[in-house]
C-alpha cells in the first residue's frame, strides 16, 4: 500500500486555480521533489498535505496518508496527525519561529501534544534534538531566542521542531534559499542524513534543480498550478518531456558547466 496518495488535488482561491488536478504517490521512505517557479503552487501542495491551507482556499480531491483521508479530517484530528505522521519545515525560518519564545521551548512544543514528558525530560530532548540537527552548543542554543541565531541555525531549529515527534513524512519547503552556498550544503546534508537514519519519506520543494536533484529520486515539475511532468530524477535529466522541464535541465547543466569550467581554470 502507498504511504501517501494524492489524487486529483485541486486548490483554488475564489475562481483562481493555484493547484490543478495533481496526483502523485509515495511509498514509505520515498523521496519526492516538487520544482517550479515562484507562484506555481508548491507551498500550497505542502500546506494541503499538512492541513494548514488558508481558510480562504477551497479544495477538492483526496489526500490519503497511511490509509487516512486527510482532507476530511477536522482540525483536532489533523493536529494529532501533524508531528507524528507528517511535519514540515517552513519556507521562511524567521517568520515560522516565535520571536518571543526560547528555542528549546519551541522545539518541544510538538512533544507536549504527543508525549507525556516532564519539563526536565523535555529539556533533555530539546538538547538532544539540537545536537542531532547539528546546532552548535546545544545546551546554550535551547536558551536562545530566534534573533540570536544565524539564518542557517534558525533553519536547523525549524528542522528540529519538524523531527521532534519522528514524523513518517517530512516536507521541507525551500529550506535553504536564503542561505549562502556552504551553509546550504551543510543543512541539506543534515536533512539527508536524518531522513536516511529514520527512513522518513521526504517531500522536498525547491525552484532549484541542482539542489533538489541531490535530495530526491522522483520529481514533479509544476508550472502555474499544473504538474507538467513527473519523472525519476535520471529520466528528467536524460529525456525531459516538457518544454519547461527542458529549460530547467538546460539551465542546471549550464550552471554546472560554468562551475566545472571555473574550477578547472582555478586549478590549472
Ligand atoms: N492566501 C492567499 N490568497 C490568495 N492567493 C494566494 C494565497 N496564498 C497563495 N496564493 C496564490 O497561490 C499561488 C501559489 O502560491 P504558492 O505559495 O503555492 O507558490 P510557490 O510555488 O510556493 O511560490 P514560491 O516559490 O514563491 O514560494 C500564487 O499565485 C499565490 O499568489
Ligand atoms: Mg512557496
Amino acid at each position: 500500500m502507498k504511504f501517501l496518495e494524492v489524487n486529483k488535488l485541486t486548490i483554488k482561491f475564489g475562481d483562481k486555480t493555484v493547484v490543478n488536478n495533481l496526483s502523485f504517490d509515495l511509498a514509505a521512505g520515498d523521496r519526492f521533489g516538487v520544482i517550479g517557479e515562484s507562484g506555481s503552487g508548491k507551498t500550497m501542495i505542502a500546506l494541503a498535505i499538512i492541513g494548514l491551507l488558508p481558510d480562504s482556499a477551497s479544495f477538492s480531491g483526496s489526500i490519503r496518508l497511511d490509509g487516512e483521508e486527510l482532507l476530511s479530517l477536522g482540525d483536532k484530528q489533523m493536529s494529532a496527525f501533524r508531528g507524528s505522521k507528517v511535519s514540515m519545515v517552513f519556507q521562511e525560518p524567521l517568520t515560522a519561529l516565535n520571536p518571543l519564545m526560547r528555542v528549546g521551548k519551541q522545539i518541544t512544543q510538538p512533544l507536549r501534544n504527543h508525549n507525556r514528558l516532564s519539563a526536565r525530560e523535555r529539556l533533555a530532548r530539546a538538547i538532544e534534538l539540537c545536537a542531532s540537527v547539528g546546532l552548535p552548543d546545544p545546551e546554550q542554543t535551547v536558551r536562545a531566542y530566534p534573533h540570536q541565531l544565524s539564518g542557517g541555525q534558525r533553519q536547523r531549529v525549524g528542522l528540529a521542531i519538524a523531527i521532534a515527534c519522528n514524523p513518517k513524512l517530512l516536507i521541507v519547503d525551500e529550506p535553504t534559499t536564503a542561505l549562502d552556498v556552504t551553509v546550504q550544503r551543510e543543512v541539506l546534508q543534515t536533512i539527508n542524513e536524518l531522513v536516511k537514519q529514520h527512513s522518513t519519506a521526504l517531500i522536498f520543494i525547491s525552484h532549484d534543480l541542482p539542489v533538489v536533484s541531490t535530495m530526491v529520486e522522483t520529481i514533479a515539475v509544476m508550472q502555474s498550478g499544473n504538474c507538467v511532468e513527473q519523472a525519476s530524477m535520471s529520466a528528467l535529466f536524460d529525456q525531459p518531456q516538457h518544454e519547461y522541464s527542458k529549460r530547467l535541465v538546460d539551465l542546471a547543466r549550464a550552471t554546472q558547466n560554468r562551475f566545472t569550467t571555473f574550477t578547472t581554470k582555478a586549478t590549472s
